[in-house]
């Protein structure tokens, strides 16, 4: 088995959540503000977070396009000061909820890994 060099995690593509997954109530989510998911069993695990913004919410695969890290070092805490951009705690690295796309930092150009989700009924789901 491979491994990541700079990480150390196994170099396998891990399985996402099947579609219906819940996920959490929307409106547990701050707005804007976002969660973190795991999903397997670690060194295997999905890790993913949401981030809702006004009646919408996203969802991306927790892992930066820079370095591969997780984005957050605090649970729950994806955003910047201003809480308009998406942050990488490790390099800074700011990206726009809306698509994932880097805007600024040392991926500028790249993007996160979106998953799909959506609203049902008040519950945010893997779609
Ligand atoms: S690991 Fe995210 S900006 Fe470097």
């Amino acid at each position: 088995m491979e491994y990541h060099p700079q990480h150390g995690r196994p170099e396998i593509e891990p399985t996402p959540p099947p579609a219906g997954t819940v996920l959490c109530r929307f409106d547990e989510l701050r707005d804007p503000g976002g969660r973190e998911f795991t999903f397997g069993t670690p060194p295997y695990t999905f890790d993913m977070f949401v981030v809702r913004k006004g009646a919408s919410v996203f969802g991306y695969i927790n892992d930066c396009p820079h370095n591969r890290a997780p984005l957050n070092w605090q649970a729950d805490q994806f955003l910047d000061y201003t809480r308009q951009h998406i942050q990488c705690a490790t390099h800074g690295a700011q990206f726009r909820i809306e698509d994932g796309s880097c805007l600024w930092g040392p991926c500028k150009g790249d993007a996160l890994t979106p998953v799909p989700v959506t609203v049902r009924e008040g519950v945010v789901i893997v779609a």
